[in-house]
């Protein structure tokens, strides 16, 4: 059964031709709450689909007669060479999503080379995640107490992580309208609505849910991994939350001076916020508005990336996600400055709809494109990217 199962995923995966191709796969194949938590933003999704447009607003100025005939996706980011420049943004829950979820996107993404984030809302134990790849990174979201914050930097470290990344765009739970309409919550609650969405995508409740059940129990959302060490960890979406409203800066220097890896910041739009992230030692920041899914109506990242490319210049790398689906969008950013891209929801579309086959499909679509679109730019390294290649549209 299995190995039909991975030719039939091969297949699949094959069949998909860009980033975008995985959605209506996985709408088809998720239950409809589960596709509506990934697929989501907040309240009028105006950040979500300004994400996506935000790349219009550049256009290129390709450069003719270079000779790109030898190229290179390669770039390196704090000293470590990857394949590509971009990697796997930190997603909630994927293990409901695909089974072993956290760990078919942090294997895949060892496989191509490039950095994967585990996300602080997984269902899988950090150890088991970085026992199937060392080089993933964790992402962390803070609970408020010091001792808990102690704990958690202290665990992390444990488990044998080298990147830890704090997510600072969530003070509070933001309006997910979408996510009660369509019938998510956590944990799951049975209904006969859910049961009607197991019935229906067969494929779903047995390959991913009952499976996950089995070995890992009921998934849940109100352990904290940090404090328990309970087989099911996440910091996650509830209580925690309201305790998460009077986070701030001192926070992340006791962080800071608790951990000796890379620390870096996500959810930054302002440029202040990233000199202030900087100041007290962050080694990078992730400019994002958490892919639509916070304060509706936040600017997109690549429209606050420019002022903040001004502000640090080149004292720590500069990263970005929101809305990349495209070797395009990620050229138009590394022109603007960001070292570096991470894309979410396509990766874990491609994992549903395809695991592993899928998320190999994913990366290779982007460096394909990444390949093609330089030597069309007229360029045959990923630093070569600059500024002088885009024009305002
Ligand atoms: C997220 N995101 C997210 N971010 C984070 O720091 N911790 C998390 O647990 C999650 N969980 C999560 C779940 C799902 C289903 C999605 C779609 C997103 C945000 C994510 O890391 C990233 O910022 C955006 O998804 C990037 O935008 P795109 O590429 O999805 O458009």
């Amino acid at each position: 059964v299995s190995s039909l199962d991975s030719r039939r995923s091969t297949r699949l995966a094959q069949a998909m031709l860009c980033l975008d191709d995985f959605e209506p796969k996985a709408k088809r194949h998720l239950p409809k709450p589960l596709y509506g938590y990934i697929s989501g933003g907040s309240e009028t999704n105006a950040s979500l689909r300004n994400n996506l447009d935000a790349f219009q607003a550049y256009a290129f100025r390709p450069r003719i007669l270079q000779d790109v005939s030898k190229r290179s996706t390669e770039t390196t980011l704090f000293g470590q060479t990857f394949t590509a420049p971009f990697g796997i943004a930190p997603m909630g829950i994927s293990a409901l999503m695909a089974y072993r979820g956290d760990i078919v996107l942090a294997a895949g993404a060892a496989q191509v080379g490039i950095p994967m984030i585990m996300s602080g809302s997984s269902l899988i134990r950090l150890e088991e995640v970085v026992a199937a790849a060392p080089a993933t990174w964790f992402q962390a979201y803070l609970p408020g107490e010091p001792e808990r914050i102690d704990a958690l930097v202290d665990r992390v470290a444990a488990a044998g992580f080298g990147t830890l990344l704090l997510t600072v765009d969530t003070a509070t739970l933001p309006n997910r309208e979408n996510n009660i309409r369509a019938g998510f919550s956590t944990p799951l609650r049975p209904s006969l609505a859910l049961a009607w969405q197991g019935v229906s995508h067969p494929q779903w409740t047995i390959g991913t849910f009952l499976r996950t059940i089995a070995r890992h129990g009921i998934p849940h959302f109100e352990n904290s991994y940090a404090t328990r060490g309970a087989p099911i960890i996440a910091s996650n979406v509830t209580r925690d939350f309201g305790r998460r409203d009077h986070l701030n800066w001192s926070h992340l220097e006791r962080i800071r001076n608790r951990w000796n890896g890379k620390l870096i910041v996500k959810g930054i739009l302002h440029p202040d916020d990233a000199a202030r992230a900087a100041e007290t030692g962050a080694d990078g920041v992730i400019v994002s508005n958490h892919g639509g899914r916070q304060l509706d109506g936040a600017i997109s990242p690549l429209a606050a990336l420019p002022e903040i490319v001004e502000r640090l210049g080149d004292r720590i790398p500069i990263m970005i996600d929101g809305g990349f689906r495209r070797g395009t969008d990620i050229i138009k950013a590394l022109a603007l400055g960001a070292r570096f891209v991470f894309v979410g929801r396509p990766f874990l579309y491609a994992a549903a709809v395809a695991g592993l086959p899928g998320v190999l499909r994913a990366a290779d679509i982007l460096k394909s494109e990444l390949h093609s679109n330089m030597a069309l730019l007229g360029v045959t390294t990923i630093e070569q990217i600059s500024r002088g290649h885009l024009v305002s549209a």
